[in-house]
């Protein structure tokens, strides 16, 4: 098949990351047969000091004309004047809500190869399988905030309509159908009105779906049973913010944050692949950075966006293997263990696919 897909490299081990899930596309591309053509744009801290604009234009006409997104990560020190009205997250906050990708889907797997590497006991490792299906256009991160604060206050408001709640609860019921059929929904219903009005139309959503399990945890709560019986889990739902920090503190399950890949997914086949870290400042530039997340994320592009799953889990397996020789980025290496770069570990991917 013929593909085009729109490359946004971003910031820090952002480059770093992309160009390695883009010859690993291209690999599939050739041992597969299928034709796909990358476009590069800016986006985030080099959009802005290029262009001025964290989400120029152009790059939304590039993306609008191609089938999906590859996206490393954006925001950095460089970036960070907490007084600068301008911000490299505000690109990714935007390129989300321009294509309406409400749905980010972010599994966790923890993997036998990584378990010693974990702070956990293996015993509670094992099993763990779950996905995280965070809702990426609503909540806090869009409702009205003061932009600049020039005085003693400032705030950001979470709103929910009960249309966003239900368009995302129908993704996670389905995905739980296809997996162990079981949903958690986390919540802080016990105090937000909007987390009473998320509760009650995903109980309301549960009346089409009722072959699958569903129980609400608060996320207090939530946080701690990810440590102490993540295996528990099969699909969770959780709103922007909840699912933001959750997926951070699953990712300890998987072994590193490096490792954790996401899509993003609105109403189509069109869809935006991240991995679920950011830039990595400490590390960038230095050959260091784990690019799993991100060639797992160009295996979901490849499942979600071009329908091509056979070639998806051939990604997966690739990754499963490398990881099984032995090869370990930085952060995945045993204390005091030796580690390869960002490029060989990449290569052992390429070579397994
Ligand atoms: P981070 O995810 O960049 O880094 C957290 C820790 O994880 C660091 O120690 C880092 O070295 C490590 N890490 C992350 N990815 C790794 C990888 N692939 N391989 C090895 N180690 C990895 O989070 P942060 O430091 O809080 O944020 C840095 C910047 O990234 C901020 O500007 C933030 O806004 C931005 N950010 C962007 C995205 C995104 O674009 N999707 C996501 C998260 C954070
Ligand atoms: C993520 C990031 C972003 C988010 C930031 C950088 C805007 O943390 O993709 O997980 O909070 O959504
Ligand atoms: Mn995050």
């Amino acid at each position: 098949m013929r593909a085009t897909i729109t490359v946004l490299p971003g910031d820090g081990i952002g480059p770093e990351v992309t160009s390695k899930a883009v010859e690993l596309l291209q690999r599939v591309a050739s041992r597969y047969g299928h034709e796909f053509t990358f476009q590069e744009a800016l986006m985030g801290g080099i959009a802005i000091d290029i262009t001025g604009n964290p989400l120029p234009p152009e790059t939304l006409r590039t993306a609008e004309q191609s089938d999906a997104i590859l996206l490393g990560a954006v925001g950095g020190p460089k970036w960070s004047d907490p007084t600068s009205p301008v911000r490299p997250e505000q690109g990714l906050l935007g390129i989300r809500k321009h294509f309406d990708l409400f749905a980010n889907l972010r599994p966790v797997k923890a993997y036998p190869a990584l378990a010693q590497h974990t702070p956990l006991r293996r015993e509670l490792l094992e099993g763990v399988d779950m996905l995280i299906v965070r809702e990426l256009t609503g909540g806090i991160y869009f409702g009205p905030q003061q932009e600049q604060g020039d005085g003693d206050v400032a705030y950001d408001t979470e709103i929910y309509s009960v249309a966003e709640v239900e368009r995302v609860a129908n993704v996670a019921f389905r995905a739980a159908q296809r997996r162990r059929q079981k949903l958690t929904s986390v919540d802080k219903a016990n105090v937000m009105a909007s987390m009473r009005l998320w509760r009650r139309t995903v109980v309301g959503v549960h009346e089409d779906y009722t072959d699958v399990a569903l129980d609400h945890i608060l996320v207090d709560a939530c946080t701690m049973y990810l440590m102490t019986r993540p295996a528990s889990f099969d699909v969770i739902v959780a709103s922007n913010i909840f699912g933001d920090i959750l997926s951070d503190e699953a990712s300890v399950l998987a072994g590193s944050l490096g490792m954790l890949p996401s899509a993003s997914l609105g109403s189509g086949a069109f869809g935006l692949y991240e991995p679920v870290h950011g830039t990595a400042p400490d590390i960038a530039g230095q050959g260091k950075a784990n690019p799993t997340g991100t060639m797992l994320s160009a295996a979901m592009l490849l499942r979600y966006s071009l329908g091509l799953e056979a070639e998806a889990a051939a990604v997966e397996n690739a990754v499963e293997q490398t990881l099984a020789s032995g090869a370990r980025t930085a952060d995945i290496a045993p204390r005091g263990g030796s580690y390869v770069s960002t490029d060989e570990f990449a290569q052992t991917v390429l070579a397994s696919v």
